[in-house]
């Protein structure tokens, strides 16, 4: 079967799902009477990046919920390597999908400190796995210091390295990054980005990451879906 898209975005569906990755089939959802996503086709390739970009409000963070999980579409598929986690009458549970997140908005457990936020994905390693784990997170991301520090004692810049480093620790095949860098300056910026590549192709996951920021696009990948030009609501208004 063939999915309906734009340049590369055009794919063998079979032949993707054989492979694994991500691939999304005709999906839709709407609050209410607001329809957000409309017959949203794509396919990414196991291993391979793909950036998301398009206006605000258009639909970008609830594709990334919808794919981890934490919303249920209307209608549509989602594969994750060569099973299907959502589909009518199907529901795979958040935690099984293999998935590492990074919210929009911070999401750090109040009442846990960094150490405890970061390892909660990998509560099931062995404790000498998981505390080796822990120091290299909080090396690679420059945190070391905080690690006994709650999330409102630490930076707004500290509190995004520590989500980034959560969504990593238990090396998940999928990672969805919802701008996760906005509004840290530039020098940070850099540093993390360099670091969310090393983390992604060592671990061989498939990503997607949502942006704004042309630079930070183009640092990542020159895999670029246009939301606007795939998801019918956008066109239907234009
Ligand atoms: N839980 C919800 N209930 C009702 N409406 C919602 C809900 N979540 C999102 N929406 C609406 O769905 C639309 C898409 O929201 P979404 O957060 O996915 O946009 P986005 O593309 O991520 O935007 P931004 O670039 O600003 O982050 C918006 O109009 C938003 O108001
Ligand atoms: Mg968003």
């Amino acid at each position: 079967m063939i999915l309906k898209g734009k340049g590369y975005h055009t794919v063998n569906l079979a032949a993707v799902q054989d492979r694994g990755g991500i691939t999304v089939r005709n999906l839709d959802k709407s609050y209410g009477r607001h329809e957000v996503l409309k017959n949203i086709s794509f396919a990414l390739k196991a291993g391979d990046s793909l950036i998301i970009k398009g206006p605000s409000g258009c639909g970008k963070s609830t594709l990334l919920r919808i794919l981890a999980g934490l919303e249920i579409p209307d209608a549509g598929e989602v594969w994750l390597d060569s099973r299907v986690v959502s589909a009518p009458g199907h529901y795979e549970l958040p935690w099984l999908r293999g998935i590492g997140m990074v919210f929009q908005a911070p999401t750090l457990w109040p009442h846990m400190t960094v150490a405890e936020n970061i390892t909660y994905p990998i509560m099931n390693w062995p404790r000498d796995k998981r505390k080796a784990r822990l120091a290299g997170l909080l090396n690679m991301l420059e945190i070391a210091d905080k690690e006994a520090s709650f999330p409102d004692e630490i930076s707004g810049g500290q509190a995004r390295r520590v989500a980034l480093a959560r969504a990593f620790a238990a090396r998940p095949r999928f990672m969805l990054l919802d701008e996760p860098l906005t509004n840290l300056n530039y020098d940070l910026k850099l540093h993390l980005l360099e670091h969310i590549k090393m983390e992604v192709e060592r671990n061989k996951s498939t990503m997607i990451y949502v942006t704004h920021d042309s630079e930070e696009a183009g640092y990542i990948s020159s895999n670029i879906l246009r939301f606007e030009e795939i998801n019918q609501t956008s066109r239907i208004e234009d």
